[in-house]
Parts: C-alpha cells; structure tokens; sequence
C-alpha cells in the first residue's frame, strides 16, 4: 500500500517510527506465505504506525474498519484506542479473518474489536445512531482508502 503516503511522509515515518514487533512481523510474514500476491493488499508498517498515531491523537473511542483482511491494520487501530475503546472490524471473509483473529489475540486487543463477517454496508446501516464514530477506515480495495476524523 505504498501508494497511500508519499515518499516523503513515508521515509519520515519510518525513519522515525518504532519498529515493528514481533506480532506484527510474523502477522506479515504469516500472511505473505499462506496469502502470496493477496498479502499485496496488507498496509505496510508506517502506514500502520501513522494509524495507531492519528487514533491516538484524535482520542477516538468509537472506531470502525471496512477491510479486515488478516487483520494488520486493525491491530494498529486498537493500538491507539484507550482500554475501553471499541473497533468495529467488518469483512466478508471468514478465511484471511480467521488469521486476524489469531493475531489480535497475540497482540492483547482482542476484546476491543467486535470482527462482523457480512457485507459492510449491511452492517454499518444496522448501527444504532449512537454512540457516534469517532475514525473510520475504509479499505475495502488496494486502490480505495478514506480517513474520517470527527471530534
Ligand atoms: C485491502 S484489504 C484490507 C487490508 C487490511 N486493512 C490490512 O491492513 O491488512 C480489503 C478487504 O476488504 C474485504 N471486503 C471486500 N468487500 C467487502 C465488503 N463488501 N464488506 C466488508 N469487507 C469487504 C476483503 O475481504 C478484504 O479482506
């Protein structure tokens, strides 16, 4: 996913950020070799890392996520979210989530994401109008990535 932040945002963060731990890289390599060219639609570690950052900044509690896949970005989402704060991970694939859901409990933010399998707009038009989103990730395709911040 390279193509998200230009290389100047992305030399700095990686210069800059933490590196990556020991749960996010073997989710990478994980997913590399059971997924092959399907691990192409993962987010990449500083792209992960400004997630985690903006989420954190923001002080979002309500989060949703279109786009689970193995679950990468979602990790860096929960990241950022204090203890009680809550992800709504929705996918259709019950496969690359599966692989998720490993991950997010190795990373000890399992109990803040609620993972749903079915369409996402089905899901999102179920939402109660309360409480309101505070950051939203739409990624449902390698080409299509939203951010949506309100305060
Ligand atoms: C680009 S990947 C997401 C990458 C992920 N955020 C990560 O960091 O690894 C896109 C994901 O969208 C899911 N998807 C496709 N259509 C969907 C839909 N209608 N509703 C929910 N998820 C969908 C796919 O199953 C796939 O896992």
């Amino acid at each position: 996913m390279t193509d998200i932040l230009t290389p100047a945002v992305s030399d700095y963060l990686l210069a800059h950020c933490t590196p990556a731990d020991q749960v996010l890289l073997d989710l990478a390599a994980e997913t590399r070799t059971t997924f092959g060219g399907a691990a192409g639609m993962q987010i990449s570690h500083d792209e992960g890392e400004l997630l985690t950052m903006l989420v954190r900044l923001t002080g979002a509690r309500q989060a949703v996520e279109v786009g689970v896949f193995t679950g990468y970005s979602a990790i860096c989402i929960a990241r950022g979210l204090p203890k009680d704060g809550r992800l709504l991970a929705c996918d259709v694939s019950q496969e690359w989530t599966g692989v998720a859901r490993r991950y997010w409990e190795r990373a000890e933010v399992a109990e803040r994401i609620d993972l749903r399998i079915a369409p996402a707009l089905d899901t999102l038009r179920a939402l109660p109008f309360d409480p309101a989103l505070d950051f939203a990730l739409l990624m449902r395709t390698r080409k299509t990535i939203r951010f949506t911040i309100r305060s």
